[in-house]
């Protein structure tokens, strides 16, 4: 038998239902927030994210699926920022759009260890305001982050937002945390002292224990940030305090890649176990010029949708269609309800028929399984009279209803 690739899902129709009710709530929520929506290939270049996310990376080092194609390698995409960001230069969005909102949702893929929330191929839902670095842009994403979670009925997160300042603050962070490790480094982990020389920040988050004491005692606040880039973070946090939107100034919170400048933010739900975070996103203000555009602000996150649906109460029922269920007995009667699905169908009514010869008892069953409103029952005797026997499946009346008046009752 064959079977999945580790780290990948079946999604199979019943939770569809769900995935499609998440992505309904968050289309509603992004058109509501004036956001675009954008598709981007699931191939890209394998450079583009060497240089967007850094070639130190955890997910350029390790996750990345890739391929080579004669000259070129080219990897199944990690995420979708760089994507967007590529595609904003590419297709020059600043000259005919300048300032724009983009939502996505679609498949990422890395190559991890699969565990619980964690998967090989996993889905973002996610947005990316191009062009300005108005601190109220980083409102607006932060609080259609909180909207989102809210609307898909969780509840129970904590957002910890950081500013990692600007490249020269970031760079004088490095400097704090090299002097301040200097002669710490045996109490670190292997992982750690690795980062030392490749991904100074990445320490800060580190979830080993002993890694946590040395870092805990290293009193990191807002010292690395100029002036510029403090008024930038206290705009953002007195933004969010006029929407009353519970935020934790968190430190210590650095993101896995690169690109990231000034506000970060990271989405914890404590449902979620290990991997915790929900969502995160932050600015990426250098990006764009990093891949060859103009000079422009940029902000956005991304949701795991996987994870959302941990977390989520929602369920997918609101989603089924009302189903109508045609028993034919006897095969005239087969042959006529063969016209009667046309009819409804084209009406717009969902409906289906048993293809399966069973009995009536047999089909009444599973229209029960597919949770049908209606059943339509067409016999002999029915057809004579030009009628079919209605059973409305929730309260069990049954009643004879003409092919005339039918479309009408379905559809009240
Ligand atoms: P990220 O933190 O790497 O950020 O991913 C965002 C979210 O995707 C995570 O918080 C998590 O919910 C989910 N996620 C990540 N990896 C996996 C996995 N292996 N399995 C399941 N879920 C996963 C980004 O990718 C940035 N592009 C976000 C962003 C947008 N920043 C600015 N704009």
């Amino acid at each position: 038998m064959f079977k999945r690739v580790p780290g990948t899902k079946d999604i199979l129709p019943e939770e569809v239902l769900l995935w499609q009710r998440i992505e309904q709530i968050a289309r509603k929520n992004f058109s509501a927030y004036n956001y675009k929506e954008i598709r981007t290939p699931l191939i890209e270049e394998e450079k583009l994210f060497n240089r967007s996310l850094g070639e130190t990376t955890e997910v350029v080092q390790k996750q990345m699926f890739r391929t080579q194609s004669g000259d070129d390698t080219y990897c199944l995409r990690p995420e979708g920022t760089s994507s967007i960001a590529r595609a904003y230069i590419e297709n020059d969005l600043a000259k005919t759009a300048g300032f724009v909102k983009l939502y996505y949702i679609g498949p990422m893929f890395r190559r991890e260890r699969p565990q619980k929330g964690r998967l090989r191929q996993f889905h973002h839902l996610g947005c990316e305001v191009i062009g300005s670095e108005d601190a109220f842009v980083d409102v607006e994403v932060i609080s259609l982050a909180d909207k989102l979670l809210k609307s898909c009925s969780i509840e129970g997160f904590e957002i910890k937002i950081n500013s990692l300042g600007c490249l020269q603050d970031r760079k004088e962070l490095m400097d704090v945390l090299r002097n301040g490790l200097k002669d710490k480094i045996e109490h670190l982990c292997e992982d750690c002292r690795n980062r030392l020389n490749r991904n100074i920040l990445r320490i800060l988050d580190c979830k080993n224990e002993a890694c946590q004491e040395v870092i805990k005692k290293l009193d990191i606040r807002d010292a690395h940030l100029c002036p510029d880039c403090k008024t930038h973070f206290s705009a953002v946090t007195a933004g969010l305090d006029c929407l009353k939107i519970d935020y934790k100034i968190t430190p210590y919170l650095v993101r896995g890649l690169d690109y990231y400048t000034r506000t970060v933010f990271e989405i914890a739900h404590p449902e979620l176990g290990a991997q915790d975070a929900i969502g995160a996103g932050g600015r990426y203000d250098n990006l764009i010029t990093d891949l060859g555009g103009r000079p422009c602000g940029a902000m956005g996150f991304a949701f795991g949708i996987e994870r959302l649906l941990i977390a989520s109460k929602i369920s997918g029922e609101g989603s089924l269609q009302n189903l109508v269920y045609i028993i034919s007995l006897g095969p005239a009667a087969k042959k006529e309800s063969l016209k009667l699905l046309n009819t409804l169908r084209s009406a717009g009514i969902t409906c289906d028929t048993d293809y399966e010869n069973k009995s009536l008892k047999g089909a009444m069953r599973k229209a029960d399984d597919l949770k049908a409103k209606y059943v339509l029952i067409v016999g002999e005797d029915e057809l004579k009279k030009n009628t079919v026997a209605l059973k409305n499946m929730v309260s069990g009346e049954q009643k004879e209803v003409s092919l005339e008046e039918l479309i009408k009752e379905l559809q009240c």
